[in-house]
């Protein structure tokens, strides 16, 4: 077989066979076709499309091209749940204990921040002594004896996409539902879940800017889902605005704490609430209703806070976090954006927001950049709130004296304000399962 062949057949708009696609999948990932062949199939894919039939079977390929993990040691139903990328969302830190605490386990590997969206494997390594990389003997105890786990992904799973998300990152090939539906679900059908609640994000902050796009990118990744066996469902959410009111990692560990003590945002509470309560759901098969219900009770009544308190021991970690946030590092400096006028703040560009926390030193602009923990941002306001010319609206936080001004900069200069109140999207717009997709009311 010759890449060329399979370029030009994917240029003229042409469907490759799964013969063809395995054989670029091996070629990917054994390291024999150079990057620049690779590159020009993607960009022909990214063009042309892929059929339903082509993403499914370049997603098994995929999920094969290296590792399975076999959490076969974990007993009975394991749930996992994956937002395609969101600013301010630290719901895994949430959802996770409300899983663990309605008797779904939950085996969380989650990856490390990249670009503008933070990782959640970053943001609980803000805890003291928390270990996110375990033997996997010590994983499958502590899921089963604690209910959850949250460790980084390691190991050799899905490493072809590996090296195709490099690629498709650096040839502007990133935003095709195709590739993006076999890139994620990949890694998660070789992550070893039994089910699956996937947020698909949607807005300026999201790789999806529109609600039809993302509604699609669900479908096809819930289908996938399903015919790997895998119970697969998706809630379609904003990311016009940024989840809760902090970005960051320390600052974010304390805002889910505060929402596990049943005092978080509203918009962060109703998100954790509604995944998990998903999660319950694929995983006991009770009515959606019925585990809502359940995982109100957990978040109320101090059984999945007690869940997190266990996991951060088992992991390690000073579970004294809990009741003082205050031992996570502290930031050395900080500054304040006030309204510039009196009105409400208006929307915001979610993904320069992301970029200003990268800036303050909350992420990392290349994967061997260190992250601070204590960096981040609080917000006072949120787009749609009043205000009066002088009010503080945000709280920036940083260690470097440069960076905190940079960091300002960018934020001051996205945010904007209007004399009427602008209109918002809901938080959650719609659900995607097997059945179809259904309005969030
Ligand atoms: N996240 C992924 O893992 N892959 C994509 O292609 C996009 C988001």
């Amino acid at each position: 077989m010759q890449m060329t062949d399979l370029i030009i057949k994917k240029r003229d708009g042409g469907e490759l066979s799964r013969e063809e696609l395995a054989w670029f999948v091996r070629g990917v990932t054994d390291g024999s076709l150079p990057d620049y062949q690779i590159s020009a199939l993607l960009m022909a894919m990214f063009l042309r499309k892929l059929t339903l039939r082509e993403t499914v079977e370049l997603t098994r390929l995929m999920a094969d091209s290296g590792d399975r993990a076999d959490l076969s040691g974990i007993e009975g139903i394991k749930a996992d749940k994956h937002s395609t990328g969101g600013v301010g969302d630290k719901t895994t830190l949430i959802c996770t204990p409300l899983t663990a605490a309605c008797g779904v386990r939950v085996a969380k590997m989650s990856g490390r921040g990249l670009g503008f969206t933070g990782g959640t494997a970053d943001k609980i390594l803000s805890i003291p002594g928390f270990r996110n990389e375990i033997e996997p003997q010590a994983f499958f105890d502590n899921v089963n004896r604690v209910g959850a786990s949250l460790i980084a992904q390691t190991g050799n799973l899905a490493p072809a996409d590996k090296r195709l998300y490099a690629l498709r990152d650096v040839t502007g090939t990133v935003e095709n539902r195709s590739l993006i539906a076999a890139s994620i679900m990949s890694k998660k059908l070789a992550s070893g879940c039994d089910v699956l609640v996937l947020d698909v994000k949607t807005g300026s902050g999201a790789f999806m800017k529109t609600r039809e796009d993302a509604v699609e990118l669900a479908r096809l990744m819930v289908s996938i889902g399903e015919e790997a066996g895998v119970r697969t469902s998706a809630l379609i959410t904003d990311m016009d605005t940024p989840l809760g009111n902090t970005v960051g990692n320390a600052i974010e560990v304390e805002e889910a704490i505060e929402t596990l003590h049943g005092r978080g945002p509203a918009d962060l509470t109703e998100l954790s609430l509604a995944l998990a309560a998903e999660m319950v759901h694929l995983g006991t098969g009770d009515a959606l209703t019925v585990c809502m219900e359940r995982v109100k009770t957990a978040l109320y009544d101090g059984s999945a806070r007690k869940v997190l308190a266990n996991l951060i021991q088992a992991q390690h970690g000073d579970h004294g976090v809990i009741d003082n946030p205050g031992l996570m590092k502290q930031p050395r400096l900080n500054a304040s954006i006030c309204a510039e006028k009196d009105g409400y703040l208006d929307k915001m560009d979610t993904e320069a927001v992301g970029r200003s926390a990268l800036l303050l030193g909350a992420g990392r602009a290349r994967k061997e950049d260190d992250i601070d923990p204590s960096a981040g941002i609080r917000f006072l306001k949120k787009p749609g709130d009043a205000v009066q010319a002088g009010e503080p609206v945000a709280h920036l936080y940083s260690d470097d004296a440069e960076k905190l001004a940079d960091g300002t900069a960018l934020l001051r200069s996205t945010m904007g304000y209007c004399s009427a109140k602008p209109d918002l999207v809901p938080l959650i717009q719609a659900r995607v399962s097997r059945e179809g997709v259904e309005e969030w009311h």
